[in-house]
């Protein structure tokens, strides 16, 4: 590019004395695009009309038609909206004061009059130079962040890079997934993003969590019924397949479906078709099943509770979500991402990171809820946090639990207690279940939609 083509760049001279202006103008033509404005309307007109780089601001105490005010009025409006624009105070000598509020409130630099141009060039100059990183910076943060995005989805460990790899090969093919992965990991979001990139994108995309909802409630939920198939069906009702037609049916905790309704879903895998509860006349869909499951299915098939056949049928493709203690990388990234994301729920305070030790905490936490673990912990931590930097206790790594809850004294109410109780007992049993709900439930002698309820208030997860 030879200097002619060249594209310069802009700066804008706001001064209410016409002879600086000029002055100014017939040094700097040539190595800028010189604009000139002689009050502060025409100043702020040009800058949003030209949009320059650099901006050099008179700030005359003794100016006759621009006070000091003005000029730093023009500041803020610059750095409200502009705040990339380099703005540089010029003053007069007994004006210092003025220039020091400018800089506190984002001017680049001051330069006390008498002006000495080479001295101004250089200013103008490293004003750029600086610009110029800030932008590229920008840059460099913007398409990092990119990489770590996908969808929803967080993640730069390479076993995250692969699974967003692996997502888009699948995605567009219409092949049944099956995801697995620890409790917390980030299936749904997976099940989502593969919906979201499909060619389905634009149909129904169902959840249908099969531990949450009772089996004899389950086929009907899937299936939809007719009207007197059974007691209680008053009407005619269609199920969550018919209704998801030409979309995305996102079966989640698969791993707890009875062995009746496993045989209707491969029936389903197979030959897509569908009869509802009540009737033999089969309707024909075209539905994208995505099933998840934080089971070991093959432990499953092994114990005579899951079918081997479905099992095949559903991982056509697996996807396997890392639990989050095995993929450390992630851990600071995703802490960042939470707190940001829920920062603006408690907008009073200003949150800037997480101190060294809670940082350390976390890379050496075993996490066994994962990423919601993590979401839970940030957002409570967000709440709880009395400094702009949140601790571990904030997130609750140095919290004494206390199960010893009768004392001398009553110190609880039976409420607290009962609530205690029930968590420390639901983790145990989950524990022994190894992250069975329905084992889990029959340990606790409840029934599995209850132990759901509560694992989905006390935010407990399977495993
Ligand atoms: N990689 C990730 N990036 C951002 N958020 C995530 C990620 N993985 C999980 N989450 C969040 O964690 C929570 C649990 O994810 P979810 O998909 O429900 O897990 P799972 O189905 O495996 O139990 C959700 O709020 C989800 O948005
Ligand atoms: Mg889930």
């Amino acid at each position: 590019m030879s200097d002619k083509e060249k594209v310069l760049a802009k700066i804008l001279i706001v001064d209410d004395d016409v002879g600086i202006l000029n002055q100014l103008k017939w040094v700097l033509q040539g190595e800028y695009e010189v604009l000139i404005a002689s009050n502060k309307e025409e100043g702020l007109r040009i800058i949003e009309e030209k949009m320059p780089e650099l901006v050099a601001l008179d700030v005359n105490l003794n100016g006759i038609s621009f006070s000091d005010r003005e000029g730093i009025e023009i500041l803020d409006k610059i750095k409200n909206r502009f705040p990339f624009i380099k703005v540089i105070m010029i003053t007069g000598d007994d004006s210092k004061e003025i220039a020091l509020e400018a800089i506190n409130k984002g001017a680049y630099d001051y330069y006390v009059k008498p002006i000495n141009i080479e001295e101004l060039k250089i200013i103008f100059r490293r004003a750029l130079y600086i610009q110029n990183l800030e932008k590229e910076n920008k840059r460099l943060t913007e398409e990092l962040q990119g990489r770590f995005k996908f969808g929803e989805m967080v993640g730069d460990s390479p076993q995250m890079q692969n699974i967003f790899s692996l997502i888009r090969k699948v995605a567009p093919t219409d092949a049944t997934v099956l995801v697995t992965g620890e409790s917390g990991t980030g299936k749904e979001l997976v099940a989502k993003a593969i919906h979201s990139l499909s060619l389905r994108r634009d149909e129904a995309f169902i959840v249908i969590n099969c531990a949450s909802i009772p089996e004899n409630l389950l086929e009907s939920e899937l299936f939809g019924h007719e009207k007197g198939a059974f007691t209680g069906a008053h009407i005619q009702r269609k199920g969550k397949l018919e209704v998801a037609d030409k979309g995305t049916v996102f079966l989640d905790e698969i791993g707890e479906m009875s062995l009746s309704l496993q045989v209707k879903i491969l029936r389903f895998l197979q030959e897509k078709v569908i009869e509802r509860v009540g009737s033999n006349t089969p309707i024909e869909l075209d539905v994208r099943i995505i099933a998840a499951t934080n089971q070991d299915l093959k432990e499953r098939i092994k114990e005579g509770k899951f079918r081997e056949d479905l099992y095949y049928r559903l991982s056509v493709i697996n996807i396997n979500l890392p639990s989050l203690r095995n993929r450390k990388d992630d851990i600071l990234l995703l802490a960042n991402y939470f707190l940001n994301k829920y920062k603006k729920e408690v907008s009073t305070k200003t949150m800037k990171g997480f101190t060294k030790q809670a940082k350390e905490l976390m890379l050496s936490y075993s996490w066994p809820g994962n990423v919601r673990e993590m979401e839970n912990r940030v957002r409570r931590a967000l709440i709880l946090a009395d400094n702009s930097f949140i601790t571990p206790s904030d997130l609750g790594f140095e919290e004494k639990r206390d199960m010893n809850i009768i004392g001398e004294t009553i110190k609880v109410s039976l409420k607290k207690a009962r609530c205690t109780l029930e968590i420390e007992l639901i983790k145990k049993a989950l524990k022994e279940a190894k992250g069975n709900i329905s084992l889990a439930a029959k340990i606790l002698e409840i029934s599995r939609p209850t132990l759901y309820d509560l694992m989905k208030k006390y935010n407990i997860s399977a495993m």
